[in-house]
């Protein structure tokens, strides 16, 4: 493993799609909150933007010095270039099916840390098949879904499972609850994945032949059945995002969940109307993806770098309750913070990326998720920086 020194590279951190929505954001978070010394730089396909972007930011006395490097993702020779300038190199440029992979190829052979936002579990599958080997050897993480997705239930579940016995077996259900809008690029990520459902199912199997066999522990995440939750009084509907996916993969990873680990992912809706509309509407835009004409006009209706105002922002929120059982022990655990899609996935994007490059982690190498890559020392960031994590009261 030969993981980059701050000699050989001349940036710790490199955003690339810096321009976008949740990357501008994501800039502003990082030009407000970085440590002393840090040495970043934003990316992306414009420079006249970039250059834009560079004088609000040092304008504005947000920050002292970022760089600023151009690259493309339809000339793979500026990504490897972007690769080799950084110690972290942090994404934004999604849809990731579309866009993603030349990225994580560059960074697995140059032995530089990856991050993205991407909630498309193709995607996800694909780059574990193709790059997570050549990862390992040089010593790069990728770690993709640092943001809504997933970082609150994958960390959730870590931090649920710590309050917990150890050596036993546990179950956690997770319920989410959250106001926000979509931005442009979440929504045409989101169109892209619903039309794409067998080459996604093929991706998973894929995975699984490659995936070493967890010998001696057990950990699944089953999809469960909708119900009346009354642990946390409300309409429990299983979410089938990506979330799940993560969580398992922690669970596979740190022997700390036990010989038997098992995961339920949910939106909690407190009234059955709303349950009811929340399937038909989801049902509706996912019957839309599969015809291309309807996807066409669906993706239509938000742009790429459109997203909901600051004031729209401001009103928006989340909270994801855990219910972990194990070893005759019951615990109710809450993370939850402000406007899920953006302000606080730019918050959590910016803090992984500070945390790769500068905490005391534990070693890993390959395709690793937020818990293991980073575990506690995110979890101490994101309570710093505002977002709750906190042991609550049973109903
Ligand atoms: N995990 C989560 O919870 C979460 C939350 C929010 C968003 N996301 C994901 O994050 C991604 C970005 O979302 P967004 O709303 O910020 O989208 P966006 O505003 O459309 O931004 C996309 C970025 O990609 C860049 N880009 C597009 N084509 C490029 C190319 N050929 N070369 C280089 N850069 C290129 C754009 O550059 P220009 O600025 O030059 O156009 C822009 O910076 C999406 O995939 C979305 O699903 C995930």
């Amino acid at each position: 493993m030969n993981r980059p020194s701050r000699v050989e590279h001349p940036y710790d951190i490199v955003l690339f799609g810096a321009t976008g929505f949740v990357g501008t954001l994501t800039a502003e978070y990082l030009a407000a909150h970085a440590p002393d010394g840090l040495r970043w730089a934003v990316a992306g396909r414009s420079r006249d933007r970039l250059e834009r972007l560079r004088e609000r930011l040092v304008g504005a006395g947000r920050a002292a010095e970022v760089g600023v490097l151009e690259a493309d993702v339809s000339d793979p020779v500026s990504l490897r270039a972007l690769a080799g300038h950084a110690r972290v190199l942090a994404t934004t440029v999604g849809p990731y099916l579309t866009y993603g992979e030349e990225l994580v190829a560059a960074c697995a052979d140059a032995g530089t840390d990856y991050l993205d936002l991407s909630g498309e579990p193709e995607f996800v599958d694909l780059m574990y098949v193709r790059h997570d080997t050549r990862a390992r050897e040089t010593g790069a993480r990728l770690v993709h879904a640092c943001g809504f997705d997933s970082i609150p239930h994958d960390l959730g579940a870590y931090f649920t499972v710590a309050q917990l016995p150890e050596g036993v077996p546990l179950t956690v259900d997770g319920f989410v609850r959250a106001e926000g809008m979509f931005s442009g690029g979440t929504f045409a990520s989101a169109l892209n994945q619903f039309s794409r459902g067998p080459r996604m199912l093929a991706a998973a199997r894929d995975r699984r032949r490659h995936e070493p066999r967890l010998l001696g522990r057990r950990a699944t995440a089953p999809a469960g059945a909708p119900r009346y939750a009354g642990e946390v009084g409300a309409w429990a509907l299983p979410l089938p995002t990506i979330d799940p996916q993560v969580v398992v993969r922690s669970a596979r990873a740190l022997e700390r969940y036990g010989p038997d680990f098992r995961y339920r992912h949910y939106a909690a809706v407190r009234r059955l109307p709303f349950a009811v509309g929340g399937v038909a509407a989801a049902g509706a835009v996912f019957a839309a993806a599969q015809l291309p004409p309807a996807r066409r006009w669906l993706s239509g209706r938000l742009q790429p770098g459109d997203g909901p105002s600051a004031e729209r922002r401001a009103k928006s929120w989340f909270s994801v309750r855990f219910v972990g059982e194990g070893g005759g022990q019951r615990v109710f655990t809450e993370v939850a913070g402000g406007d899920p899609g953006y302000d606080e996935t730019a918050k959590m994007f910016a803090e992984s990326a500070l945390s790769l490059a500068f905490d005391d982690l534990p070693a890993t190498a390959g395709q690793v998720t937020t818990a293991v890559a980073m575990g506690d020392a995110l979890i101490e960031r994101l309570r710093k920086a505002g977002i709750t994590f906190r042991v609550a009261a049973g109903r």
